[in-house]
């Protein structure tokens, strides 16, 4: 089943709860929270306090998009604060199996992330252990970028290949994604959407989130 999962990168952070909540009744099932450290990407967002706050405000998963070094420093502290999810970047870890233990040893799903010039086939000694598998589908840092259309390939082919192996992890796929390109990423594969400004970007989250969800559910054929 597709799963719309509002980023909240584009939303009001001064109104965080409300934008959430809205997202929510408009059919959001996760929460995507995308943290930066001005190292890895060239920007800076939020850390675990944010999320600390979101818990109180929302009982949907929190899925935290970590965008950062050292990832293992600061895992702890995200598990303690509420979140549900963890993906770290095959890019920023060195020892990318230590770091999914240590999520898994915190009780949380662990998620690894590609940028899009990495190839899937980093991921084939892990996969087994995880629960999803995020595909970007811009270079991280920013909301509002524009989809690079190669990415439709990466994701039939992780589709294919989770096939292949039996495994059951899901996939999940970031960045650009609205009402020109949910259908074609659901299409290839992708049935976790994240989409920040085509859901927060003019603050009618509620409406867009409703719309853009009716677009992937027929694109997955789950409604006419
Ligand atoms: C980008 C973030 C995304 C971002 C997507 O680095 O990982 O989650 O919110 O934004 P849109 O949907 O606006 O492309
Ligand atoms: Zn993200």
């Amino acid at each position: 089943m597709v799963e719309l999962v509002p980023s909240i990168l584009s939303a009001d952070f001064a109104r965080l709860a409300d934008e959430v909540a809205a997202a929510e009744r408009g059919g959001g099932t996760v929460i995507h929270c995308d943290v930066m450290d001005g190292h890895f990407v060239p920007n800076i967002t939020l850390g675990p306090p944010v999320i600390k706050s979101l818990r109180k405000a929302t009982t949907l998963p929190l899925d935290c998009h970590l965008m950062i070094e050292n990832a293992n420093d600061y895992i702890p502290a995200f598990a303690d604060a509420g979140a549900n999810w963890i993906s770290v970047h095959f890019e920023a870890c060195t020892h990318l199996h230590r770091t999914i233990e240590l999520i898994h040893d915190h009780g949380l799903h662990a998620g690894v992330v590609l940028n899009p010039a990495t190839r899937l086939e980093v991921l084939s000694e892990i996969l087994p252990m995880l629960h999803h598998v995020l595909i970007m589908s811009v270079n991280p840092g920013f909301g509002g970028q524009k989809f690079i259309p190669h990415s439709l390939e990466k994701i039939r082919k992780l589709a294919a290949w989770r096939k292949e192996l039996g495994l059951a992890f899901r996939i999940e796929v970031d960045g650009g994604i609205a009402h020109d390109t949910v259908g074609q990423v659901v299409q290839a594969g992708a049935e976790l959407l994240v989409a920040g400004n085509a859901v927060f970007g003019d603050g009618k989250a509620e409406e867009n989130a409703r719309a853009l969800l009716a677009d992937a559910r027929k694109a997955a054929g789950e409604i006419s």
